[in-house]
C-alpha cells in the first residue's frame, strides 16, 4: 500500500520532533531536513505529496526553497510555517505557489487540520496527473493500428502536422473508418494536448443554436440567455475544435465559420467585443465535401480553407491486412475489459473475417468482436457468434441468389458496373480473385474494367 509522505523542513529540532510525532500518529511516513539544501535533496529522492516548510531558515531561506520545489515538481503541496510577524512572507509565499501556512507556535489540532485537509488536495493532483496520463495513452497516436501502407503514411502525417503550426486539417472517410481517433491523436500529440479538445457534431445540432454553440452569447442575446456563455471556439483557447460532420453545416453558418477561420477573431451572438483565440480547426465528414463544393451544397471558398491539410482515410475493405491487426488489439482489449482470455481465432472465423467487405467498417469490426467475445466462452476466438450476414452470404448466396427486378425497372450497365466494383473492392483490386468471384474470367474481367473506367 502506498504511504503518503510528508517532509518537515525546520532548523529546530524540538518543532521537527512535535510535528513528526503529532503527523505520524495519523498515519503518514514523515521525513526531517534541518535546512534549506539537505530539504531539497529530500524532495528529489523522495518525492514526498507535502513539504511542511519553515519560511526562517538559516543559509536559503524558506522563499527559496519553495521556488526551488516547485521547480522540481509543481504537484507537491508545500505548506509554510511561520513565526507570527512574518504574515507579509507568508502572503508572498502563498502567490508563489504554496497552498497554506501555519502560525508558530501552532496548536496540534490546527496542524492536523491543515495537513489533512492540503493532503486531500495532494490526492486529487495525484489523480489529476495520473489521469491525464491515461488520457495521452489512450488517445494518442499508438493507439492507432494498422500495417497497411495507408495507415502507416497516415501516421507520418499526423506526427508532421502534430508538431507544425498548422491551423486547419480536414479528414474524410467513410463512416467508422477512425475519423475522430485521427482528429484526437493530432490533439494529444501536439503542443496543444495540456489544452481542450473540443468536439461538436454539426448534424447533431439545431441550425439556431449551431452559431451560439461555436461563438458563444452574451446575457440576453435571444430569449433563453439568461447568462453570458462562451462558445466552443472561446472554450478551446490554445486547444483544438473538432467540427464534427462539417458537410452538414447550414450554409449560413458555413460563411460565419469561413469568417473567423479567415481572421481569426470573432464576436459572441448579441456581442459587440472582438474576441481572438488560438485554436486548431479539425473538421471531419464522410460526405464528399468537394462534390458538395461542385454542387452548391458546400461552400467552394470554406472548403479550400478547411482543406489546407487534407487526410483521406480508406475504407477498411481497401486495406485489408489491417483486419487482422485490428481484431488482435480488439480481442486484447475485450480480454481486458470482460476478463476474458481469448488466445487465439478459429481458421474458420479468420477467413469469414477477411472475406467480409465490413460496410461500417473498424467501428463494425469492433462492434463484431465485443459481441463474440461477449457470447463466447473458451480461448479460442470462434465462428459461432459471428453475425448471420457474414456467415450465410457465402454458402446460401450460391443457389438462392436472385436480383429482384424493381417495378420501375432498371439499367443493366449500372449493375454491371455496381457489381464489378463490390468485387473490386472485396478483392482489394485483386483481378483474379474478383473474376472468380464474378465466375469469369480475368481478361472478361478487365474488359469490364476498361468499359467502366475502372483501368
Ligand atoms: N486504426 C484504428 N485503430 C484502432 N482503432 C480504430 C482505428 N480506426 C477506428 N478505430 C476505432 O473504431 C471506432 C470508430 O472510429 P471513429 O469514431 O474514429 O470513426 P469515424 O470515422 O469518426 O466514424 P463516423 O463517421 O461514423 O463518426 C472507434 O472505437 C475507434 O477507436
Ligand atoms: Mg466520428
Amino acid at each position: 500500500m502506498y504511504v503518503e509522505k510528508i517532509l518537515v523542513v525546520d532548523d529546530e529540532a524540538s518543532t521537527r520532533r512535535l510535528m513528526e510525532q503529532t503527523l505520524r500518529k495519523q498515519g503518514y511516513e514523515i521525513l526531517t531536513a534541518s535546512n534549506g539544501d539537505e530539504g531539497l535533496k529530500t524532495v528529489t529522492d523522495e518525492n514526498p505529496d507535502i513539504v511542511l516548510l519553515d519560511i526562517q531558515l538559516p543559509g536559503m531561506d524558506g522563499i527559496e526553497v519553495l521556488q526551488k520545489i516547485r521547480e522540481i515538481n509543481k504537484d507537491i503541496v508545500v505548506i509554510m510555517a511561520t513565526a507570527m510577524d512574518d504574515l507579509k512572507v507568508a502572503v508572498s509565499a502563498m502567490r508563489l505557489g504554496a497552498y497554506d501556512y501555519i502560525n508558530k507556535p501552532f496548536h496540534i489540532d490546527n496542524l492536523i487540520l491543515i495537513v489533512n485537509k492540503a493532503m486531500e488536495t495532494s490526492r486529487l493532483r495525484r489523480e489529476v496527473a495520473t489521469l491525464k496520463e491515461e488520457r495521452s495513452r489512450e488517445l494518442g497516436i499508438e493507439k492507432i493500428i494498422g500495417i497497411s501502407s495507408h495507415i502507416q503514411g497516415i501516421l507520418s502525417m499526423v506526427k508532421k502536422i502534430s508538431a507544425s503550426e498548422a491551423s486547419t486539417v480536414l479528414i474524410q472517410g467513410e463512416s467508422g473508418t477512425g475519423k475522430e481517433l485521427i482528429a484526437k491523436a493530432l490533439h494529444y500529440e501536439s503542443s496543444r494536448r495540456e489544452r481542450p479538445f473540443m468536439a461538436i457534431n454539426c448534424s447533431a445540432v439545431p441550425e439556431n443554436l449551431l452559431e451560439s454553440e461555436l461563438m458563444g452569447h452574451e446575457k440576453g442575446a435571444f430569449t433563453d440567455a439568461k447568462a453570458m456563455r462562451k462558445g466552443l471556439f472561446e472554450m478551446a483557447d490554445g486547444g483544438t475544435v473538432f467540427l464534427d460532420e462539417i458537410g452538414d453545416m447550414p450554409l449560413q453558418m458555413q460563411t460565419k465559420l469561413l469568417r473567423i477561420l479567415e481572421e481569426r477573431t470573432f464576436r459572441r451572438v448579441g456581442g459587440t467585443k472582438d474576441i481572438t483565440v488560438d485554436v486548431r480547426v479539425i473538421s471531419a465528414t464522410n460526405r464528399d465535401l468537394a462534390k458538395g463544393a461542385g454542387d452548391g451544397s458546400f461552400r467552394k471558398d470554406l472548403y479550400y480553407r478547411l482543406q489546407v491539410i487534407p487526410i483521406y482515410l480508406k475504407p477498411l475493405r481497401e486495406r485489408r491486412e489491417d483486419i487482422i491487426p485490428l481484431v488482435r488489439h480488439f480481442i486484447n482489449y475485450f480480454n481486458e475489459k470482460f476478463r476474458k482470455n481469448v488466445k487465439s481465432i478459429s481458421p474458420a472465423a479468420e477467413k469469414l473475417i477477411l472475406e467480409y467487405s465490413w460496410p461500417g467498417n473498424v467501428r463494425e469490426l469492433k462492434n463484431v468482436i465485443e459481441r463474440v467475445m461477449l457470447l463466447g466462452d473458451g480461448d479460442v476466438f470462434t465462428a459461432e457468434h459471428l453475425p448471420v450476414e457474414m456467415t450465410s452470404k457465402g454458402q446460401e448466396g450460391k443457389e438462392a441468389f436472385t436480383f429482384k427486378l424493381p417495378p420501375e425497372g432498371v439499367s443493366i450497365e449500372d449493375v454491371e458496373r455496381d457489381l464489378l466494383k463490390q468485387a473490386l473492392d472485396l478483392t482489394s483490386y485483386n483481378q483474379t480473385k474478383a473474376a472468380k468471384k464474378l465466375n469469369i474470367g480475368v481478361d472478361a474481367l478487365r474488359y469490364r474494367m476498361k468499359k467502366f473506367g475502372f483501368l
